[in-house]
């Protein structure tokens, strides 16, 4: 059987605003923190930037009639923050940028393809940047992120069912404060590095800090999320230019689905037991990755290793963030052996040595590779992984009444470009396991498939051809690969299926 002969199972697709809109200060849209950022000398690859990346905000008509040739039955896709909000609170919402948004969603509904919406994938104002230094700010996460949010279910509330509040913040913080302040973008200045460093003196716990403060972040969105609910039926908004804003296709937002967008690595058993299994000696396991922890709140945890420094929520506190995620969202980019250590750089370590566990580089305790190199840096295509972290996330969230499979991203040289034989290989591998994974009883309701289209992949510019589809770079034509010629023909025969 296949995966997708599951009625309830979208095929979708995934893109960010960043990555493909270009039409940077078009419409009243302001600078965000990524243009300013990708700006700077040194920051990209190539000194590319997103000005124009795939001119999604002038080709999204063509780009949904893809979409819809390809046959998906979801697009995920986010909103840029500073094309709604071009100044966040400081000013007026932007008629264009909701204008744009609410085309989006409108076009999609009329070819039968439901919206998922990311409220913050990576991008925000710039001036929230210059204000608050970002996310690090209480006023960021909780003031300006509520309205930002709060803007969009008011705006486009009526027609998304699904909405994803913010992109792998185990990722950005993560990258932002420990991998060598890669996204040191939501840290203002190197001034201001050094005064944070001397407030709190480790990246580890700017990391911790930040990321903590994210479950209560969801908290707060669902709590304004579950509020606009018991508004409805709600008065549409004024800024509002859908033709089909008053046709309500979500039952309800009470009802509809919210959650963070987790990256997963592996998982081979619990976090417990891998915490539990730390501290004893230097042997390998095979265990679970650092993003478990978020999503399971254990950061009181890490004060095994980070003592009182870290912060800890309140039982107030845990009681409300509890219930806070509708739905498990994994991105999947790997399996990899880990092993305790002494560790000194990764998501625990930051600028002192502690114990943690370690990345490996792709072998087992026995030197036998996990599985072929995807392209991305320490990752391997290894269906298998992802079955087992579908198992222990149905094991372990019985109750979670949604599952995302995770997307797909192998990268492939340039030479491969359209015939990219790979690509269908990973997916028809990664399906298989899906398969087995929703026959053994997991509630897995969606596979998102990143990307449609090669677009700006952040540091490493354009470099990283994650898509189904190349862009010309001087035309920014579209030019199917095999892979969107074999899920054409894959979504088809899975239909025909049912
Ligand atoms: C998923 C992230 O959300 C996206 O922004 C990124 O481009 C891809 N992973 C590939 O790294």
């Amino acid at each position: 059987m296949s995966p997708m002969s599951q009625t309830h199972l979208h095929a979708t697709q995934g893109i960010s605003s960043a990555q493909i809109e270009g039409a940077i200060l078009e419409d009243g849209k302001n600078l965000s923190n990524w243009d300013v950022f990708t700006h700077r000398q040194g920051t990209i690859k190539n000194g590319e930037n997103g000005d124009v990346a795939e001119d999604h905000y002038h080709r999204y008509l063509e780009d949904i009639d893809i979409l819809h040739s390809l046959g998906v039955s979801a697009y995920r896709f986010s909103i840029s923050w500073a094309r709604v909000l071009p100044r966040g609170k400081f000013g007026e919402v932007n008629p264009n940028g909701v204008k744009f948004y609410n085309n989006i969603i409108d076009n999609l509904l009329l070819k039968g393809i439901q919206p998922f919406v990311t409220i913050a994938h990576h991008d925000f104002p710039q001036e929230l940047e210059d204000r608050y230094g970002s996310w690090l700010s209480p006023l960021m996460q909780y003031e300006e992120f509520a309205y930002y949010a709060n803007t969009c279910f008011r705006n486009f509330g009526e027609r998304v069912k699904y909405w994803i509040t913010i992109n792998e913040p185990n990722l950005f913080t993560n990258m932002a404060y420990i991998k060598e302040c890669i996204h040191r973008l939501i840290v203002r200045s190197l001034l201001e590095i050094v005064l944070l460093g001397i407030l709190i003196p480790s990246h580890s716990l700017l990391c911790t800090t930040c990321y903590w403060h994210m479950p209560r972040l969801q908290s707060s969105t669902m709590s304004i999320f579950r509020f606009f609910g018991i508004l409805r039926p709600p008065v549409v908004s004024s800024t509002s230019t859908s033709p089909l804003a008053s046709v309500p296709t979500s039952t309800s937002a009470q009802t509809a689905p919210m959650s963070f967008l987790l990256a997963f690595s592996l998982n081979k058993a619990s976090l417990t037991e891998l915490i539990a299994n730390l501290p004893s000696g230097a042997s390998w396991l095979a265990k679970a990755a650092s993003h478990c922890q978020f999503m399971e709140v254990t950061l009181q945890k890490m004060q095994h290793f980070l003592g009182n420094e870290l912060p800890t929520f309140s039982p107030k506190e845990k009681q409300y963030i509890r219930g806070s995620i509708d739905f498990i969202a994994v991105n999947h980019y790997s399996t990899l052996y880990t092993k305790d250590c002494i560790y000194s750089s990764c998501i625990l370590g930051g600028d002192r040595p502690i114990r943690g566990f370690a990345y490996t580089t792709g072998q087992d305790q026995n030197g036998v590779p996990i599985g072929e190199p995807t392209g991305m840096p320490v990752c391997f295509v290894v269906p298998e992984g992802m079955e087992e972290i579908i198992d222990y996330l149905k094991k372990r969230y019985q109750k979670t009444s949604l599952w995302y499979a995770p997307p797909a991203q192998p990268n492939v040289q340039v030479k491969d470009l359209l015939h990219d034989v790979k690509r269908i290989d990973f997916h028809k591998a990664y399906l298989s396991s899906l398969a087995r994974a929703i026959r053994d009883g997991a509630d897995v309701r969606g596979y998102f498939i990143w990307t449609l289209m090669d677009d700006f992949e952040w540091i490493h510019g354009y470099d990283a051809t994650f898509g189904l589809y190349c862009v010309d770079p001087q035309t920014l034509k579209r030019i199917p690969k095999l892979s969107a010629k074999w899920y054409r023909n894959f979504l088809t025969n899975s239909s025909n299926n049912k």
